[in-house]
């Protein structure tokens, strides 16, 4: 049996393929590479010490999924596959429901044709906006500020509504806080097209010498140190995250399983622009300027659930991950080009 993992050759699949080959399942990657590049792959084989099957396709495309659904016999599916940029998600919100809510909802059918019952979705804590409180349960209002958080809180709305017609599926639905940081041996990572919208590449990026400075964006929120506070999450603990919702998909328990994927730890910007300098023996030019549209002063998990139901928690520091970031972005500059 193999696990089909959608948008596998992205940031997150790629390390989710590396913990689940790792672990002993067979995986095949499905990518349409509108945001990743076929070199990824070569570094995942590198790693894992042999080929990964990855076709190119689309997830809005039947015939794309039926070809693939009757060459692979999948058992499961980990659903990466979407489009992720919050600002461009306002600018095009037809092409992110497109994708995101049409591409989820012509691979379930797909799995629905395929007696595919099992699926573990890329949620987001986006979804949560601007939350009451801190940490964040799973049970807090859901209520995203823009495109792209409206459209997964869509495809979650989509899964519990199937799981309520046909409670034969399996379904968890992550919500990741913060993922950042590479794997150690520093082969694969984040490599973001353009400018990184993203706190941690943009670091990386001026260590490494591409852009000038870091930009700060507001310094007067009420925080500790009055920069903006997220839940960073190694990437290496969200895949490990992932094969634990894995295993528990596999059991059959016919249920929807809704998980925090975060370390339930708050990290401030100027935090993690202090750990990455002492980390990297760079330093970081940075620079407080003016708040960014949409952007809450404080973000962090509950990640309790995921322990109880998963057995799963987040285990590696900000330092471990800053470390990781760094190396490699130093051994590829230009990442996988
Ligand atoms: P990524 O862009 O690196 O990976 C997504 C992959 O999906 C890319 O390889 C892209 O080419 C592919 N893809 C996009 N549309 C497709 C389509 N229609 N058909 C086939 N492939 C398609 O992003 P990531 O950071 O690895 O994120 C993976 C998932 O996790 C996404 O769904 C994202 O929304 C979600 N997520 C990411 C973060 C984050 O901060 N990175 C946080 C929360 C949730
Ligand atoms: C983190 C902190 C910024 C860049 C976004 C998406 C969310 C999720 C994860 C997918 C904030 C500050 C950032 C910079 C800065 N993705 N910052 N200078 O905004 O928490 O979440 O990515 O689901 O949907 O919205 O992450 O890394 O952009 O920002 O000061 O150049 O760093 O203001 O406080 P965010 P981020």
């Amino acid at each position: 049996m193999m696990i089909l993992l959608t948008g596998g050759a992205g940031y997150i699949g790629l390390h989710t393929a590396a913990v689940l080959v790792e672990a002993g399942h067979e995986v095949v990657l499905f990518d349409n590479f509108s945001n990743s590049k076929p070199a990824g792959l070569k570094r995942l084989e590198a790693i894992i010490g042999r080929a990964v099957p990855c076709v190119e396709g689309d997830v809005r495309s039947r015939q794309d999924l039926d070809g693939l659904f009757d060459q692979y016999p999948i058992g499961a599916v980990v659903h990466f596959a979407g489009l992720k940029a919050v600002g461009e998600s306002q600018a095009q919100p037809l092409r992110y429901y497109d994708n995101n809510v049409g591409g989820s909802l012509a691979l379930l059918a797909a799995m629905q044709r395929a007696e595919v019952r099992r699926i573990v979705f890329s949620s987001s804590a986006t979804i949560y906006g601007n939350a009451d409180s801190n940490p964040i349960p799973e049970t807090a209002a859901l209520r995203p500020a823009n495109v792209y958080g409206r459209s997964k809180l869509m495809v979650e709305e989509i899964l519990r509504d199937l799981h309520a017609a046909a409670p034969g599926w399996s379904i968890a639905l992550l919500r990741y806080f913060n993922p950042v940081g590479a794997h150690p041996g520093g082969l694969i990572g984040e490599d973001p097209n353009d400018i990184p919208n993203n706190l941690m590449p943009f670091v990386t990026q001026v260590a490494v010498g591409r852009r000038p400075e870091l930009q700060v964006f507001g310094g007067d929120y009420p925080t500790p140190d009055g920069t903006g506070v997220r839940d960073y999450i190694h990437v290496m603990d969200l895949a490990e995250g992932h094969r634990a919702a894995l295993d528990w998909a596999l059991r059959d328990p016919r249920e929807l399983l809704t998980a925090n994927l975060g370390t339930g730890r708050g990290c401030s910007v100027l935090e993690l622009v202090r750990a990455f300098e002492q980390v990297s023996g760079k330093a970081i030019p940075h620079r407080i300027v003016a708040r960014r549209a949409g952007d809450v002063a404080a973000c962090w998990s509950d990640p309790s659930l995921a322990r109880e139901r998963l057995g799963w928690t987040a285990t590696r520091s900000l330092d471990d991950m800053c470390r990781d970031a760094w190396n490699w972005q130093r051994n590829n500059p230009q990442g996988f080009a």
